[in-house]
């Protein structure tokens, strides 16, 4: 198997990963709901699941690390925590439906900061015009999950700081690739899949919450503190974790972490994109094809989306499903994406990758595209 969908979700995993959940399943209870060792056990490895990513992602505090179950999980908290039914929010042109379906359910008016496709002093305009008194909020993602651009979040962090504006961050795509520095960030909350870039277990993701911000609960219920009060705990991560914990899953999420920080967010990154140029560069000289790519290869990351002429997307995907080379074709969930690169009527095959894949695992897309235009 040519697996090339790690924007879905990574594939392959470390060994360690793995292993974690295995031994967790058999050595593990209930963190925070006993004394006894089982429960100790499991207690210890949330907080160290919890410093790891507050180390790597550069929050002070592990504490205002959340588990969550994926990142769409992690954004609906942090969109419902900052954003009131009704209000005017600020979005790019690359938003996932995790953004957008909830804002839609509150009934916001969406303003959306587009720029043409990879086009970032553009968007970042588009956000200085879009960002004005009466928007509550921002949210950007960091990296297309359709295209791999990589946003200028940074900037449009920084001019949310100045109008006083909260910003969320999407990390869905950019963690374990790219630095996020919550302190310089500054933003309200950053939500991340542990599944994809941090290589946890599928049901794994991370809310960051900057110290002090207020939050909503989603869920109530049990957290093994304050348990005489009918109100959840205003401290975090409490507020936040109703219920059992899927500690088989965070102790994989740990050896994940562990992974990327031993390797190197810099060095996947390095990996990745030299990939993504061999796409870039076979595909573009086979006939019929059109490759969507940043003329600045500093501004995307390992997502990399591409058209065959005179051939559905579905199908191209279909075809190379059954060579064994696994893609992800259509919308991607994405519309939004898919309206600013002018694609929402043919969608596109996307090609993802993971510090697991090899120059091969080109070659291989390469050779099979080329041959399906013959
Ligand atoms: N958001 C994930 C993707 O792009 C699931 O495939």
């Amino acid at each position: 198997m040519t697996y090339l969908d790690s924007a879905a979700t990574t594939l392959q995993k470390p060994t360690a990963v793995a292993q974690a959940v295995f031994s967790a399943m058999g050595r593990m209870a209930s963190p925070g709901r006993g004394g006894h060792k089982p429960a100790m056990l499991a207690a210890e490895t949330a907080f160290a699941c919890r410093e790891a990513a507050a180390e790597l992602f550069h929050l002070e505090d592990p504490e205002n690390v959340v588990f969550t179950l994926n990142a769409t999980h992690a954004l609906n908290l942090a969109i419902k925590s900052v954003v009131k039914p009704g209000d005017t929010v600020v979005v790019s042109g690359y938003e996932h439906n995790a953004v957008t379906r909830p804002l839609a359910a509150l009934g916001c008016q969406v303003k959306v900061a587009r720029g043409p496709l990879f086009a970032s002093q553009a968007t970042l305009a588009a956000f200085d015009t879009q960002v004005t008194p009466e928007v509550s909020c921002v949210i950007c993602t960091h990296v297309s999950n359709v295209f791999g651009f990589i946003l200028p979040v940074e900037e449009i962090a920084e001019l949310c700081r100045r109008r006083g504006v909260p910003f969320i961050l999407d990390a869905s795509q950019s963690a374990g690739t790219l630095p996020i520095h919550m302190d310089e960030l500054g933003c309200a909350f950053a939500g991340m899949p542990g599944h994809k870039g941090l290589y946890g277990p599928q049901g794994t993701g991370l809310l960051l919450c900057r110290a002090g911000q207020e939050t909503a609960t989603l869920l109530e219920g049990g957290t093994g503190s304050l348990s005489a009060k009918q109100e959840m705990p205003d401290f975090l991560p409490d507020r936040l974790e109703a219920g059992t914990h899927n500690i088989p899953g965070i102790a994989g999420l740990l050896e994940g972490l562990r992974f990327v920080k031993r390797k190197g967010e810099a060095e996947i990154l390095r990996h990745e994109r030299a990939l993504v140029r061999q796409t870039v560069e076979g595909l573009s000289a086979v006939p019929g094809v059109t490759v969507y790519a940043a003329q600045a290869p500093e501004r995307q990351g390992g997502v990399v989306s591409f058209n065959l002429a005179n051939m559905d997307c579905e199908e191209v995907g279909e075809r190379l499903g059954r060579m064994d080379i696994a893609v992800r074709a259509g919308l991607h969930c994405a519309p939004y994406a898919h309206q600013s690169a002018g694609t929402l009527e043919t969608g596109t095959v996307r090609v993802s990758f993971s510090a697991f894949n090899r120059s091969a695992d080109v070659k291989r897309l390469v050779d099979a595209v080329r041959g399906m235009t013959r």
